[in-house]
């Protein structure tokens, strides 16, 4: 990895489709990068050790805390954030899903299920009630009771597999 004086590093990668390639702190989070260097604010800072779920984004296609990975891990990576799930204009499926079940009261945890979510469903299209659980069990909301949001991962796995719901 090419590193400048000082422990500065220049990082290279890919994000919402877009090359990027800056000159970060070699002890920069993900997270940092992702809201103070390119201003995508949609991943949150909720608990910042890894708890919540808050700041999950996509690196090659896998879910990671973005605000317990280091940037420097994201080199040559493919970064998908909640900025670029709608395609087109159009919302995501999940998004949509969340929209249509008002699965959201604050929203601060909204884009961590989101890409939680999505994670699960290009792994899994059509997962049981089970491994939704699990995924949205790993995300921490304040404010919903969680039955929204189950509603909303159950029409978006609906609607994906051409049923209605
Ligand atoms: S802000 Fe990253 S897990 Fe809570
Ligand atoms: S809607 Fe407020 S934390 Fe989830």
């Amino acid at each position: 990895m090419p590193t400048e004086p000082d422990d500065d590093l220049v990082l290279t990668l890919r994000v919402n489709g877009d090359r990027k390639r800056l000159l970060i702190p070699a002890n920069r989070t993900l997270l940092n990068l992702l809201r103070q260097d390119l201003g995508l604010t949609g991943s949150k800072h909720g608990c910042d050790v890894g708890d919540c779920g808050a700041c999950t984004v996509l690196v090659n296609g896998a879910p990671r805390l973005s605000c317990i990975t280091l940037a420097a891990e994201a080199q040559d990576a493919e970064l998908l954030t909640v900025e670029g799930v709608a395609v087109g204009g159009a919302l995501h499926p999940i998004q949509a899903a969340f929209h249509e079940q008002v699965a959201a009261q604050c929203g601060y945890c909204t884009p961590g299920f989101v890409m939680a979510l999505k994670a699960l469903f290009d792994e899994r299209p059509d997962p049981s009630d089970a491994e939704l659980n699990e995924v949205l069990g790993a995300n921490i909301c304040r404010c919903t009771g969680y039955t929204k949001i189950l509603a909303a991962a159950r029409q978006a796995r609906e609607r994906m597999n051409g049923r209605s719901a």
